[in-house]
């Protein structure tokens, strides 16, 4: 089968950074599904494990398979399979233990899958799943936000709103939590388009963020869900934040972290990673599949919509170079999506 690796770090622009290799069909463990591949999304996880601070990639005469965001058909099952069978249409992050889904074909723990919104093709569902999983987590899980609109009215802070995460989280907090919602962004591109998915407002994040939330007539908001440079906004976080309010960021810290400045407030202040669920194999990975079930229906109710913002045809090595690079660039709005093979 067709797919795309790397055999050592190289920088984008080189052309061997990312090269197109075939590979043997994968034979399904006994949970697996194997997929046939029809689009993915390219995420900064993919760009970040290629690079060679994490040490995740040592050079190798076997490619290193990237990507963790999939949208294809269910070619076979592993003989445990109960929740799908050939000819599901799929959508899914997966496990960052395993090889990726840069490939015509992979396998998915059917624990992690979710069938595909009805209304989406493979191209425009392969923009949700990893980020999709990761605004829900944060919202709903570690932020504590209801799913059923208890806390509608409160104030909730997206930094980085325009971003493939951002994307989503504006429209879950926007039209399932009804939050009152402040996305950042810091150009006119981005902002138009946190605006159009549900953003009330939208503050600068180049300048401090409390003093541009100020600037709309907010003192303090309830929640702060950091998408981007936890580093550079921890002081306007833990300024704005309200009292008893809380905090998430999905983006590793640099520096120690304050969290002291949280305590007279009694804030609180968590972590989001969308792969701990598979990573350490948790008795309740199966909430992403159904995390994706609830994210299926919320965009065939016409509630949420496609995150895609540019698709490249077909999947191969030099659309995937190209993705890279932009989102190396980290100025992605929405997310870019390779479709075909
Ligand atoms: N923990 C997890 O499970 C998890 C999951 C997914 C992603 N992540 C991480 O979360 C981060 C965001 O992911 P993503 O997919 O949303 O990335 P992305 O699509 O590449 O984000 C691009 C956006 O970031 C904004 N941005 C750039 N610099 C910023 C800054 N200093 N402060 C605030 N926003 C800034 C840009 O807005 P403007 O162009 O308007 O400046 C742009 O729209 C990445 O570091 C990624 O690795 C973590």
């Amino acid at each position: 089968m067709k797919a795309i690796g790397l055999y050592q770090y190289l920088p984008i622009e080189n052309e061997k950074s990312l090269v197109d290799v075939y590979l043997d069909r994968p034979r399904p463990g006994s949970r697996d599904l194997l997929v046939a591949v029809q689009a993915i999304a390219v995420n900064p996880v993919d760009t970040k494990v290629r690079a060679p601070q994490t040490g995740a990639v040592k050079p190798s005469e076997t490619p290193h398979i990237l990507g963790w965001d999939a949208a294809g058909e269910v070619i076979d099952t592993g003989e445990e399979v109960e929740g799908f069978r050939p000819g599901d249409r799929v959508y899914y992050a997966g496990d960052i233990t395993r090889p990726g889904c840069y490939s015509e074909m992979h396998l998915v723990d059917e624990r992690l899958a979710g069938h595909l919104p009805e209304t989406l093709d493979f191209t425009s569902a392969a923009a949700l799943p990893l980020t999709g999983l990761t605004a829900w987590e944060a919202l709903f899980e570690r932020l504590g936000i209801s799913t059923t609109g208890e806390d509608a009215g409160k104030s909730i802070l997206v930094i980085g709103g325009a971003g493939g995460v951002g994307s989503i989280a504006v429209q879950l907090a926007r039209h399932v939590a009804r939050l009152k919602v402040i996305a950042s962004a810091s150009r006119t591109k981005s902002s138009i388009w946190a605006k159009k998915l549900g953003a009330h407002h939208i503050v600068n994040h180049r300048h401090a963020l409390d003093r541009e939330l100020q600037e709309h007539g907010f003192d303090t908001v309830d929640y702060i869900l950091c998408l981007n440079d936890t580093d550079q906004h921890w002081q306007a976080m833990a300024s704005a934040v309200a009292p008893q309010g809380h905090i998430c960021s999905i983006v590793d810290n640099r520096e120690p972290l304050a969290l002291n400045q949280l305590k007279r407030k009694s804030a609180s202040f968590a972590w989001e990673f969308m792969f701990t669920r598979s990573m350490y194999r948790t008795a309740d990975m199966h909430r992403q599949g159904q995390i994706l079930g609830r994210i299926a229906r919320l965009v065939d109710e016409g509630v949420l919509k496609t995150t895609v913002n540019q698709v490249l045809e077909p999947i191969n090595a030099a659309n995937l170079r190209r993705a890279h690079a932009q989102i190396e660039a980290g100025s992605t709005i929405g997310k870019i999506v390779l479709a075909g093979w």
